[in-house]
């Protein structure tokens, strides 16, 4: 049993320690929100926060996480921040078909957690590893821009 703080919950998940964060949430922990896209750290479907920095959940073990702190996209919600995102993702309609979208908003809460009023440059560095096939970039873009300003009037 590997023993893991999942959204600020204790939870215990049998499985081999070198199984990847991604898969002990979605077939242990039944946690669907974060997505399999490539399953080699190349496109950020699978991005979660471990302590608060945005890492592809794919590739790291969960291990990686014990006395760490894991949170998913189905705790944004409930995060000053995360709401923010949210919130501004359906004021720009993001999504399309929304693979993509826990991976780009978990990026994006990453960021603004760290730095409430990023440049486009750093916005730009920040989710250059999340893809997105449906080209929903320049929402992505005027979302991150949106959810900074509710952030930072906050
Ligand atoms: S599934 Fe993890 S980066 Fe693509
Ligand atoms: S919304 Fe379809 S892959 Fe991004």
């Amino acid at each position: 049993m590997t023993r893991l703080d999942v959204n600020g919950k204790a939870v215990e998940v049998d499985a081999d320690p070198s199984t990847p964060i991604l898969w002990a949430l979605r077939d242990n922990l039944s946690m669907t929100g974060t997505k399999f896209g490539c399953g080699m750290a190349l496109c950020g479907a699978c991005t979660v926060h471990l302590n608060g920095a945005a890492v592809r959940s794919c590739i790291t073990p969960i291990s990686a996480a014990v006395g760490q702190k894991i949170t998913t996209i189905e705790a944004q919600p409930a995060d000053p921040v995360g709401k923010a995102v949210i919130a501004a993702w359906v004021r720009h309609d993001v999504a399309q078909c929304g693979y993509c979208q826990s991976g780009q908003v978990m990026s994006a809460t990453a960021l603004l957690k760290g730095n409430k009023r990023p440049t486009d440059a750093q916005i730009d560095a920040a989710m250059a590893g999340n893809i997105c096939r449906c080209g929903t970039y320049q929402r992505i873009r005027a979302a991150i821009r949106d959810a900074s300003a509710s952030v930072s009037a906050a």
